[in-house]
């Protein structure tokens, strides 16, 4: 074979970073989740979706977003004219955080140690990936993704540019929208999550 055909062994991909990540120690959390939850979608995907962590369903299914939240998204992303199989949705942090609480597990908010511990993870990921946008749901995914602490209210909405990176739209994550109780707040808190997505369209294109 010619030489410029040959894929050099040490070249990082979406495939390689996943069985990197699925051994990863870099924090406790590997030991009792069930896996690793990577990323997943098109390897050529304009757009990244970043969620906070794997749920129980995901834990289970080793799949991002495949659970009551996910479902909420994929509604919001399609009322946004966003198309789930056109977008590479990912997490902050890959392992799940659960308390035991009898027979269910709790979900646990992920903690700054956890979140820097995943990071090098999330970066490989984008910088392999190289999307137009990163979008950004709720506070672990945008600290995360911007690398210190935002406010939510303040910078949803609009597009952050970055020298040399992506984009970045911050916006909720749907899991706070499920808790919201039922009535106008709630309508009204989705609709503007649909809107914040919609900003999300122009970079499929
Ligand atoms: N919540 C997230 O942040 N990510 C998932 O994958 C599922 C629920």
């Amino acid at each position: 074979p010619q030489p410029d055909l040959l894929a050099p062994a040490d070249r990082t991909t979406l495939e390689s970073l996943r069985d990197e990540v699925d051994s990863c120690r870099n924090c406790p959390l590997w030991a009792d989740a069930t896996q690793a939850v990577f990323g997943e979608g098109p390897d050529n995907a304009r757009v990244m979706i970043v969620g906070e962590q794997p749920g129980d369903k995901e834990d289970i299914k080793g799949r991002p977003f495949v659970g009551p939240a996910g479902a909420l998204f994929d509604r919001a992303a399609e009322e946004a004219g966003l198309v789930r199989e056109n977008l590479y949705v990912t997490n902050a942090v890959k392992h799940f955080k659960f308390e035991p609480r009898g027979k269910f597990r709790l979900h646990k908010t992920p903690g700054p140690t956890e979140i820097a511990a995943c990071r090098p993870w999330l970066e490989r990921e984008t910088e392999v990936l190289a999307p137009r946008l990163v979008v950004a749901m709720g506070a672990t995914a945008a600290r995360a993704v911007i690398g210190r602490l935002v406010k939510i209210g303040e910078t949803r909405g609009t597009i952050l540019k970055r020298e040399g990176q992506p984009d970045v739209l911050v916006t909720v994550h749907p899991s706070f929208l499920l808790r919201v109780p039922d009535g106008e707040r709630k309508q009204e808190e989705y609709r503007r999550f649909v809107e914040d997505l919609k900003l999300a369209a122009p970079f499929l294109k």
